[in-house]
């Protein structure tokens, strides 16, 4: 599902956290948001999703304007912060999303099982959220993001708190959806975790300063660090944005 973002602006009372930001993300890839805490990067995905409105310009996603409730329904969102019910199980929360989707209920059992199993928590199925550590509940969160097999797949920070066999396990994973035709994007600040994308963005002051494959970013930086990228001034700032 391509994305596309068109001249968004966003304030927060006299902070302008979003400035003419124009973007396109492919379908069927990983795309990158990379940006430093407090960027901007989770409210751009929150107005690319139609969580919350731009204070000007627009977004389609797969050609239909957000926000669009039938949308919503294609979409899997995992936020920074996770949502889930701290009083019921990771089996009860799959259960609960899971019917909100209105997923079939024959197949829940066996896809809960199969997500539970990637994200390491089958074992643990039944604890209370509230008993469950940071990485688990980002675990559970990424599971419940999925659950509806959702064609675009949104992850806001997926990967904080979570150990380093397991960010592979997750990455391989997610590789693996986008070979079959998910759409995903991701934040992070984490710059090791840009290689495994395919696209990424980089977010500064308000602005894209940078957009590309991750490879021609990489390419661009005098030691194949991607960190760099933030270092190098960028000219596209005082650009007027095209779409
Ligand atoms: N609901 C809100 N009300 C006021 N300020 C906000 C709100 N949401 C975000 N901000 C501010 O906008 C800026 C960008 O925040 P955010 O999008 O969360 O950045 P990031 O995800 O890159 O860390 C921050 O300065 C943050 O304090
Ligand atoms: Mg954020």
């Amino acid at each position: 599902m391509k994305i596309e973002v068109c001249e968004v602006n966003k304030s927060f009372k006299q902070q302008q956290v979003l400035n003419q930001i124009s973007l396109t993300i492919e379908g069927g890839r990983i795309f990158c948001l990379l940006g430093a805490s407090g960027s901007g990067k989770t409210t751009l995905l929150r107005i690319m999703m139609g969580a919350i409105p731009a204070d000007g310009g627009s977004v389609t996603v797969g050609g239909i304007a957000v926000p669009n409730r039938q949308l919503l329904a294609e979409m899997g969102y995992m936020p920074q912060n996770e949502a889930l019910y701290e009083e019921l199980s990771a089996w009860e929360n799959l259960k609960f999303f899971a019917g909100l989707q209105r997923q079939s209920r024959k197949t829940f059992a066996a896809d809960a099982e199969a997500l539970l199993q990637i994200v390491d928590m089958a074992a643990c199925k039944n604890k209370l959220i509230r008993d469950c550590s940071g990485g688990m509940k980002k675990r559970i969160s990424l599971a419940v993001a999925l659950i509806h097999k959702p064609k675009l797949l949104v992850l806001d920070e997926p990967t904080v708190g979570v150990d380093p066999v397991l960010r592979r396990k997750i990455w391989l994973y997610l590789r693996q959806l986008r070979n079959e035709g998910t759409t995903i994007v991701v934040t992070t600040h984490v710059m090791d975790e840009v290689t495994q994308c395919d696209d990424a963005a980089l977010l500064r002051n308000g602005h894209i300063i940078a957009r590309d494959t991750v490879k021609n970013l990489i390419a661009q930086t005098p030691d194949g660090n991607i960190e760099e990228l933030f270092f190098i001034d960028n000219q596209s700032e005082a650009e007027a944005p095209l779409c």
